[in-house]
C-alpha cells in the first residue's frame, strides 16, 4: 500500500472530493456539508487531507473547529468529520493511514483533542474513547459508544466537562 499518498486536499482536488463522499455515502449530504465547512470559520486547510493513487483521490478526510461549551468558557476542539474511501478501495488501511496523518498533523498544529461521532468499533483503533470519559455530551442525542474523542497533549481533556456544539456548516440541527 506504499502507492498511497495522503496530502493536503487543493482547490484542484474539489471535485474528486464531493465525488468520494458521493460514492462512498451514498448520498450527496456528506459532500455538501464538506463544501460548507470548507467556506465557515471552522476550516483549516492543512486538515484537509486527500488520499491519493495514481493520482487519482480516492479518500478524503476533514477536521475542522468545533467548541466544547464548559463551565469555565468555550474550550476549542476538532471536529473529525465527513471522511470517505472509495467503495472499491475500503478496507485496505486507507481510511486508518488519513485518520493518522490527520491526528499528527493536528498535533503539529497544537490542537488539543479531536471529537468524532461515528463507528464504535472502528475509531477506538486510533486512541478515541467515549466522550463521556471526560463527561463531554453532544448538544443533540447520540449513541453514547458513538460519541468519541481523543486527546492530542495530556490531560487536554480533563475539565472539560461539557457540551459539544457542531457549528451551522454541520447543519445537523
Ligand atoms: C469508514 C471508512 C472511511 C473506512 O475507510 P477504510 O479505508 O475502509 O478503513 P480501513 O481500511 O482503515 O479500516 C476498515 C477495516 O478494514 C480493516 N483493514 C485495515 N487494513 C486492512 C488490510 N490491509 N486488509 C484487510 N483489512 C484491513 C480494518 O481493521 C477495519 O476493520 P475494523 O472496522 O474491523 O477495525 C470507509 O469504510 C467509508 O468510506 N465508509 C462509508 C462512509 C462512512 O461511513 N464514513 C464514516 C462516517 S463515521
Amino acid at each position: 500500500m506504499n502507492r498511497i499518498n495522503i496530502r493536503a486536499e487543493q482547490h484542484t482536488d474539489y471535485q474528486q472530493v464531493y465525488k468520494v463522499h458521493q460514492k462512498a455515502f451514498g448520498q450527496e449530504e456528506e459532500g455538501q456539508i464538506v463544501e460548507r465547512i470548507r467556506k465557515s470559520g471552522g476550516f483549516v486547510p492543512e486538515l484537509s487531507l486527500v488520499a491519493e493513487i495514481d493520482g487519482a483521490v480516492v479518500g478524503h478526510i476533514l477536521f475542522s473547529k468545533i467548541t466544547i461549551e464548559t463551565k469555565q468558557g468555550d474550550k476549542e476542539s476538532l471536529s473529525l468529520a465527513p471522511m470517505a474511501v472509495l467503495p472499491d478501495f475500503q478496507k485496505q488501511g486507507i481510511g486508518g493511514q488519513m485518520i493518522k496523518a490527520g491526528i499528527q498533523k493536528a498535533v503539529e498544529l497544537g490542537f488539543d483533542s479531536i471529537i468524532v461521532l461515528g463507528h464504535a468499533d472502528y475509531y477506538p483503533n486510533f486512541g478515541f474513547e467515549k466522550a463521556s470519559k471526560w463527561k463531554i455530551t453532544c448538544s443533540f442525542e447520540v449513541p453514547d459508544e458513538a460519541f468519541m474523542a481523543i486527546e492530542l497533549k495530556e490531560d487536554a481533556l480533563a475539565n472539560s466537562a461539557g457540551k459539544v456544539v457542531y457549528p451551522p456548516a454541520f447543519n445537523i440541527e
